[in-house]
C-alpha cells in the first residue's frame, strides 16, 4: 500500500521562510489537488519531496523508506515522479529516445524491446505516436508536458506529482491530460496535482491541500475546503481571473 508522510517541513531560502512546517500523509491511490497563490511553495514543496533539494527540518516517508535525504535519481527508485513547471526533455533527442532514457537509466531489469514496446503505448495513450522520431525541440509546449507525463510512465512510480500540467497547454490536449490522470490513478497510484486551473482541479480532486506562503492551511473534501473561510480569504475568493504564472524565471535543479 502507498504511503507518503510529511512531517513537519521547514524550508528557507535566506531570510525567506518558504515552507513553516508542513504535515500530511497519503494513503492509497488517491487524487489530491495542491494549491495556493502564487509563492505559496508548491513548488519547493515538490522539490523537496523529489530530492532535487532538502528541508531545514523535517522529514518525508515514502513506503517507510527516509527520502528527505536523497537524490532525485534515489527518490525515483523509491517510487516517486514528478514533472515540472518548466519541461525539460532532452531537446536533440527523439521523442521516442526521450522516453527510453528513464528506464534505462533506472537500470530497471526490461530488455530493450520491452522498453520499446512500452515508449510505443505510451505514445499511443498520449496520441503522440505520429511525433516518435521527431527531435524534443520541435514539439510545441503542450506536447512537451505530454512528453513529460510520458517519461513519468515509463518509471512506474508509486506517487505522482505534477507541477502545473495544463500551464500553456492547448485545450484539446486538456482532455488527454485529464484522461491521462484517470488513467494513472485507476492503475493505482497516487497524484498531487498542482494548478491554478479550479475547473480540472474539482473535476479531479478527491482531496484538496491548500498550501498558503508555507502553511498548510486546508486538508480535506474539496466541497468543504471550497467553503472553508481561510481558503476563500487566501485564495479562491480574492483573484477570480487568476493569471497562469510565468514560468520561465523559476530555477531547479
Ligand atoms: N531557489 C530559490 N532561492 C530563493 N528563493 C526561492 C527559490 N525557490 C523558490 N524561492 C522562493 O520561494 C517562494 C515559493 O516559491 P515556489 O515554491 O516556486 O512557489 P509556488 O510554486 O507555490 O508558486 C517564492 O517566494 C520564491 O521566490
Ligand atoms: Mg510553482
Amino acid at each position: 500500500m502507498i504511503k507518503l508522510v510529511v512531517k513537519d517541513l521547514h524550508k528557507k531560502f535566506g531570510g525567506l521562510h518558504v515552507l513553516k512546517g508542513v504535515n500530511f500523509e497519503i494513503n492509497g491511490p488517491e487524487l489530491i489537488g495542491l494549491i495556493g497563490p502564487n509563492g505559496a511553495g508548491k513548488t519547493t514543496l515538490t522539490n523537496i519531496l523529489d530530492g532535487a533539494i532538502k528541508p531545514n527540518s523535517g522529514t518525508v516517508y515514502l513506503n517507510d523508506t527516509r527520502i528527505d535525504q536523497l537524490e532525485p535519481y534515489q527518490v525515483a527508485l523509491a517510487g516517486l515522479g514528478r514533472t515540472f513547471q518548466v519541461t525539460r526533455s532532452f531537446r536533440r533527442m527523439t521523442v521516442l529516445e526521450n522516453l527510453y532514457v528513464p528506464a534505462l537509466a533506472m537500470g530497471r531489469p526490461d530488455s530493450k524491446p520491452a522498453i520499446h514496446d512500452k515508449a510505443m503505448s505510451v505514445l499511443e495513450f498520449l496520441t503522440m505516436d505520429h511525433l516518435r522520431n521527431e527531435f524534443a525541440q520541435a514539439l510545441s509546449g503542450g506536447q512537451q508536458k505530454l512528453l513529460e507525463l510520458g517519461r513519468l510512465l515509463m518509471l512506474d512510480p508509486d506517487i505522482v506529482i505534477l507541477d502545473e500540467p495544463f500551464a500553456g497547454v492547448h485545450p484539446r490536449l486538456m482532455d488527454i491530460i485529464h484522461e491521462y490522470i484517470r488513467r494513472v490513478n485507476d492503475e493505482g497510484k497516487a497524484i498531487i496535482i498542482i494548478s491554478h486551473q479550479m475547473d480540472s482541479i474539482f473535476s479531479l480532486s478527491q482531496r484538496l491541500l491548500v498550501l498558503n506562503y508555507g502553511d498548510l492551511i486546508a486538508d480535506g473534501e474539496p466541497e468543504v475546503v471550497k467553503h472553508d473561510p481561510a481558503v476563500i480569504e487566501a485564495y479562491l475568493g480574492s483573484d477570480e481571473d487568476e493569471e497562469e504564472p510565468e514560468p520561465a524565471t523559476e530555477t531547479q535543479s
